[in-house]
Order: C-alpha cells, then structure tokens, then sequence
C-alpha cells in the first residue's frame, strides 16, 4: 500500500483526530528528506514506541545561514517516500511552504544559552530556524512523542528545551548516530562528497575516537585538541570550526573530563560542512 502523503495541515489534522479518538498516540519523525539509514532508524524507533508514526519531509528556508547550502541542498520525495515503503509509517507529511510560513508570518522561536555556543554563532539564525519550525510541526500534529538523532546534539538539546520552556506536551526521544563502516556519521550532505572525500572523511569519527581513549586515561584536553586539528588540516579538511569538549547535559566549555561529556568537531571538507560528536 502507498503511504498518504499529506501536503495541507487541514489534512494532518483530520487524520490526527481519528487516531485521537481511537486512543492511538503519535509519533513524529521529523526531517527535510533526502532519507538515509539514520532517518529510517528513527522511524524504527517511532514504530517501536507509537501507534502510529509521521514522518515529515520539508527543507526548511528559515534554518539555512548560506543561502547556496539551501540551494544545493537534496529534494528527493519521490526516492524517499520509496524508503519510506517498507516501515508501514501513517503518512508523510509534505508540508506546501504556507503551512509553515503563512503571508505575514511574523514570529521566531529562540533560545538564549544552549544555543551561544558551537553551532550558534557559527550559524546565524540557524537554530531560531530549527526552533520555530519543530515548535510548528509539534503543534500542528500534536504528536505525543518526536524522534531526533544525537548527530545534532546540539539540536536535539535546542528541542528538547524548546519543548520544555513552551509547555508542549511532547516527549523529545534522541536515538544513537548511525554510521558507515568507516565510522562516518551518515547525513545528507555526505551525498555532495567526492568520492576521496567520503575517504577522508571516514577518518574523523576514529581520530575523534582515538582521543576520547586518551582523554579518559588521563591526558590533558587542550594538547589533545591541537593535535585532533592538526590532524584534520593535514588530512585536508579545509576549515576546522570547532573541536570542543563539553557538558552532556548543558553543553557548558570543559577543560577536563570533570562531568558527563561529549567531544563536538565541525569542519569543511570538498566545500561540505560535516559536524560529529561522540560521549567520552
Ligand atoms: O535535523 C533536521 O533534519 C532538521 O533540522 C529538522 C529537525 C527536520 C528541522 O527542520
């Protein structure tokens, strides 16, 4: 059977109330398409956990700080509602741009503090984007639960709390990084890697692996850290954003393995930005 695909939110809302009242909950797995395993693993774990499962499907204009990025950026519907097939999800949801941003769309969700760091200023406006258009698809399916991966930490973090300082009675679930055998984080951009790239680029996880062994037997962070950027610039990654050790839970600068941590590195390679983290 082909899965709905649902593109005005009259629709969505329609379907919402039968399974409502049916006593079904909701899962929601939202996404700007262009579906790989790590999407379709967070399907699987909305199957686990709900009644029934959306997946959402709409590359979002107000997230993207480079407007070339947008451009570039993968629109496969056809292919992913293909994917999608086999995992028996309710619908999909596509939204048309007005149902997101309707003429005269005047607000923007933003976060102080979890988003001051990292990613933040390294992507302006990026995390008012990512905010504001979750809080939407949130509202509009009124789904009881929604599935993130932790390769955007940063992001799953920003939703979480977003959530939570809203009062919008959903549970945000983060689900494991999936990766290539190389250890690379899949993501939709790695499509846009050349082929020696996607080799070079399967050096990061080990190398990020490499020193969170070392860190925990004991060595100093801020050595460790130069050294993980040297590396990275000799294998040719062309900028290195940030290699960063912080709190799992806040995201607060470590300087040593004092608290519950994670390691973060963004950097370009073949003009892609790859970000990554890992628990240390
Ligand atoms: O992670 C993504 O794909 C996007 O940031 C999200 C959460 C679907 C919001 O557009």
């Amino acid at each position: 059977m082909t899965t709905p695909i649902l593109r005005h939110l009259d629709d969505l809302r329609a379907l919402r109330r039968t399974w409502t009242r049916a006593g079904e909950t909701l899962g929601l797995v939202p996404t700007m398409g262009a579906l790989h395993s790590g999407h379709l693993s967070l399907v699987e774990a909305a199957k686990a956990a709900c009644d029934r499962v959306i997946v959402t499907i709409f590359v979002n204009p107000k997230q993207f700080n480079n407007p070339d990025d947008l451009a570039k950026y993968p629109r496969t519907e056809q292919e992913d509602a293909e994917k999608l097939a086999p995992y028996g999800v309710d619908a999909i949801y596509v939204p048309d741009p007005d149902q997101i941003y309707p003429p005269g769309f005047a607000t923007t969700v933003s976060l102080a503090g979890l988003t001051d760091v990292m990613d933040g200023p390294n992507r302006p406006g990026h995390f008012e984007g990512v905010a504001t258009v979750v809080a939407k698809l949130f509202l509009q399916s009124g789904a009881e639960a929604a599935f993130f991966g932790e390769k955007d930490y940063q992001q799953l973090m920003v939703v979480k709390r977003m959530a939570r300082d809203l009062d919008i009675p959903i549970e945000v679930v983060g689900c494991p990084t999936v990766r290539d055998a190389s250890g690379l984080a899949l993501s939709s951009r790695n499509a846009r890697l050349s082929p020696a790239g996607v080799t070079v680029a399967g050096h990061l996880n080990p190398l990020m692996e490499a020193a969170a062994t070392r860190l925990r037997a004991g060595e100093a962070w801020g050595p460790l850290q130069a050294e993980l950027g040297a590396a990275l610039t000799e294998l040719g990654f062309s900028e290195v954003e940030y290699i960063d050790l912080r709190r799992s839970d806040d995201l607060s600068a470590l300087s040593a393995l004092t608290a519950p941590a994670r390691m973060f590195v963004a950097a370009w390679l073949d003009g892609v930005r790859l970000i990554d983290n890992i628990a240390v």
